[in-house]
Parts: C-alpha cells; structure tokens; sequence
C-alpha cells in the first residue's frame, strides 16, 4: 500500500527552548538545526524572532545554515511579528511563517481581552499579511484543546480562505485524551468546508503524560503534521516527543496509514545532542533514546532475546542509532581527521580560530583519554570552545586538594574582560570550594539549582560532563562543562553558566499578552 507522507515538524528549538533553563545560544541552535536536518526532518522551528534580537539572529543563522527542511518561524497575529519573522527566515532555501492567536474562551476573555469576532479579524489580517510575503503559511489556534468546536471551524474556515496551507490543532495545556481528541479532529475535518484545502497538523503538550498518544490518534484521525521535540522537551511537562512519534508510525505500519522520512539512526544523536546542550538528561528508561530501552535484565528475557530476538524487542536498537559508538580518533590523529569527524556529526566549523581551539582541546584530551568517541566530541565543542569571543569569563587555571580529614580547598584564576583575578576557598568538598572561589571574583549572588554529573562514555577515564543550573532576578541558565577531571568539568560548567548569565538579554514569551 502506498503510504502517505506524514510531517515531521519539529520545534525544539523553540517550544524546547521555552522550558525553562533550556534557553541555547545561536551556534548551539544551528547545531541542532544541522543534526535535524540530517535526520531528514521536514520542518525546523528555529525560533520567535520577535521575542528578542538574539532569537532574530539564531532564526536567521539557522536559515542560512539549512538547505533541505524547511525553516520556520513563529510569530503572533500581528503584522509587526510577522514581518520580523519573514525578515529572520529570508535567507531560507524553503522558508514557512507559522502564525497564531488563543482561540479558547479562557484565553479569548481572560488574556487577549478580545471578542471572538475580534480574534478573527486578527487572524485572517495575520494570515493575509503572512501570505503577501511568503506563500508556506501554518496558522494555529492557540488552546484548540479547550476551544468551542463552532468557533475553531469559524475561524478555520476563514484562515484557510486567506490562504493558510497548514492549520494546526494545539492542545497547549495538555488537557485531553487520544479519543476526544481524535474526535476533535475528525469533526473539524468533516464540518469545514475547505478542510480538504490544507495540511492538518497537531501539537500536543504532555500535561498529563499523553502527548504522544494524542497525536497519535490525531493521526489516525486524519492529522498528517506532527509537531514535536526531541527528547520531548518543551513548555511544562514537555511536548510530544519526536523519537516517540517517530518509531510508533514506524514499527506500526500494520496500522497507520502514513509513514515520516525520518532517518532513524539519527535519533540517538540527536536526543544526546539536545541533552548535552540543554544540560536536561534523559531519564535511563525513557522510550527510545533511555540508556535502559534496549537493556534486558531479567534472566528470562535476556534468554528469549538471545534465543530469538523479537520474543522481546519489537525494534531493533541499532535502527535508532544505538551500538553506533565509534571509536572515532586518537592521540595520533591530525587536525584534517578531526574536521572530517566534526563536519560527519554535523558541527562544520567555519572560523579558523574555532577550528584551532577545539583541536587543541581535543589533544589535551587525547593525552589523558586514548579512546575518544563521538560523545567525547559533542561535549568537546561545548560553549567555551565554539564562542571564545562571546566570553566575559575564561578559566585560566584551577587547583584543588582534598584530603582524608582536611578541609577541601580550591584556588582560581579567570580572566574577566581583559583582567586576571585569582581566588582561594575552602568548602565542603572540591567542587563547593571550587564555585565559592569561582563566585568570590564574579560575585553574581546567583542561585545554585542543579547540580548534576554524567559519565560520557564508559570507564573510569570517561569524561565527566557537568551540568550547572542557575538562577538571578527570574532568569534560569545551564552551563556545561566536560573534563576527565570531574572538579575541573564543574569549575568550566559554573563559568559557562556565568557567561550565559552574563549576555542572555531578556527575551519575550510568544505566549505572553499579546
Ligand atoms: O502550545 C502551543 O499552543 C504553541 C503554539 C504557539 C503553537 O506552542
Ligand atoms: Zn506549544
């Protein structure tokens, strides 16, 4: 049976990038732009070019970079965002102005303080503005979820009318359940006159753990875009997670009538390299991408796999991207290997500079770690290596001791601006006197919220990659850092966290007040 094609459209670069602490910096969103399009997904939605100027660059930084997605960006219904996103998405070889507004009365009355008749006129005003400009269109109607069927097929109809190729159907607070949701969709396909006209798509939060399964059933229900993330991340609880839709349509094609061009041994790539960047790892025994989804540990079962493998496995770890760790490099490789390896897991690097300094970091490495594989590179090319001149703070040099009995103790050197400052501290272990010292120069009185370490690979000369979490005056940023030395890791991660504190501008929310 020939199948239908289903979208994938993924937006982790801005619902994901809207949970809180995920915020990413432009080359860490191009990044995963590039890794997406690897993975053959459709469309990218790499951001709110009205929230800031920094999400403006990085939507155009990602336009620039992508050749074979679509690269989409949001905006609210109102012309001003509109034509600053279709100024951000200009350079995109396929380019979409993916529009909304609050369709439910709540949102309506309560936020928007609009009539419904209001809300209309606004949207179809957005979706002709949007079409003057560019002809790929997607208008969502903000809490469809929760919104009156009569007024979605109202407002539906009119925006298909002003030439809306997508509509999407959001469940934004994660209010419903696989079959009133599928309903939902199905009557608004049947009832609207011009349903036939456009691409019906979904985008489903996971308030209450169903993400998944309502889009799912969206999309036996007739719905042929997903909206989704990687690794789920996104707004709350999270948005569908994309290797989730993904490997269901695939590993049931008795049943569903479409199929995505995703290239799934991608996935396990892309779900590190959105964990690695937004410092929110994934939990051992989640669906696809968990360290624990394809581990049997039960006797019984570790027979059966062994005896004949689809007794307990109904796909196959290698078709996501698992068992595709490589030994990539080693002590002995030159600069030229180590640019192919970066250009094949979808980092090229333009700037010499940038090139010269993650190969030097590489080396260090080497001399400690002989065996460097593709996780060691991903963390590798973290933040301080990537932007060295977007620094306020760099790590000079660092010293620790710790003692059975003693007091821990750490000394520091950063430099900030074009200053050397150098602290000592003690504290209840090396790291906690290492941030004391740390905080001593900066004095940012930032709040510490996570603090949590990951062995990259295995063995006990793995990298230890750090995640920092910090808080001032509203604003929650993530720092990373990676060193076989798991104090020294901590020490680049708080610094990173404190650059990040340092540059970020305040930014709007899409779903704010209108
Ligand atoms: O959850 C939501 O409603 C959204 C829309 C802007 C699509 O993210
Ligand atoms: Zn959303």
């Amino acid at each position: 049976m020939a199948q239908e094609h289903l979208i994938v459209f993924d937006t982790t670069l801005r619902d994901g990038e809207q949970s809180p602490g995920a915020s990413m910096t432009r080359e860490e969103k191009v990044r995963i732009a590039r890794q997406l399009e690897k993975m053959r997904v459709d469309v990218i939605e790499a951001g709110f070019p009205a929230a800031s100027n920094g999400d403006f660059e990085a939507v155009r930084a990602v336009a620039e970079a992508i050749r074979e997605s679509t690269v989409a960006g949001l905006c609210r219904a109102s012309e001003k965002d509109i034509a600053r996103a279709l100024e951000a998405i200009k350079p995109a070889q396929s380019g979409r102005i993916h529009t909304f507004i609050a369709t439910s009365p709540i949102h309506m009355e309560k936020k928007l303080r609009m009539t419904p008749d209001e809300v209309i006129a606004a949207a179809r005003n957005a979706v002709r503005f949007a079409r003057n400009g560019i002809d790929n269109v997607e208008f969502s109607c903000e809490d469809a979820g929760r919104s009156e069927l009569d007024f979605l097929c109202r407002i539906i109809e009119a925006v298909i009318k002003e030439g809306a190729g997508t509509i999407n159907i959001p469940d934004t607070v994660g209010y419903n359940v696989p079959e009133q949701f599928a309903e939902r969709i199905r009557l608004l396909r049947e009832r609207i006159p011009n349903a036939d006209k456009v691409v019906w798509s979904v985008h489903c939060h996971n308030d209450l753990g169903l993400a998944v399964a309502n889009s799912l059933a969206a999309v036996m229900a007739g719905a042929r875009q997903v909206e989704c993330t990687i690794n789920g991340l996104g707004e709350r609880a999270g948005n569908a997670a994309l290797e989730e839709v993904v490997m269901a349509v695939r590993t049931r094609q008795d049943i569903f009538p479409c199929d995505t061009r995703i290239d799934t041994t991608q996935i396990v790539a892309a779900s590190k390299m959105v964990s690695g960047i937004t410092g929110f790892p994934v939990q051992p025994n989640k669906a696809i991408v968990g360290a624990n989804a394809f581990a049997h540990e039960s006797g019984i079962h570790q027979d059966g796999v062994l005896k004949h493998r689809e007794t307990y496995e109904i796909m196959r770890a290698e078709d996501v991207g698992w068992n595709a760790n490589k030994l990539v490099l080693g002590k002995h490789s030159g600069r030229t290997a180590f640019k192919a390896r970066l250009k094949e897991l979808g980092m090229e690097v333009d700037s010499e500079q940038v090139l010269n300094a993650a190969f030097a970091r590489f080396k260090e490495l080497a001399d400690k770690k002989h065996e460097i594989f593709d996780e060691d590179i991903h963390a590798l090319m973290s933040e301080d290596v990537t932007t060295p001149e977007h620094e306020h703070y760099r790590l000079v040099s660092s010293r620790f001791h710790s003692e059975t009995g003693e007091t821990p103790q750490a000394s520091v050197t950063l430099s900030v601006g074009n200053a050397e400052h150098h602290a000592e501290a003690t504290g209840s272990g090396p790291v906690d006197a290492a941030f004391k010292a740390i905080e001593s120069i900066v004095r940012s009185g930032a709040d510490l919220l996570l603090y949590s370490v990951n062995a990259i690979t295995t063995g006990t000369d793995a990298q230890g990659e750090v995640t920092v979490r910090l808080s001032k005056a509203g604003r929650i940023v993530n720092g990373q850092g990676a060193d076989t030395d798991i104090v020294v890791a901590s020490v680049r991660a708080y610094i990173n966290a404190m650059n990040k504190l340092s540059s970020e501008p305040q930014r709007l929310s899409p779903q704010g007040d209108v």
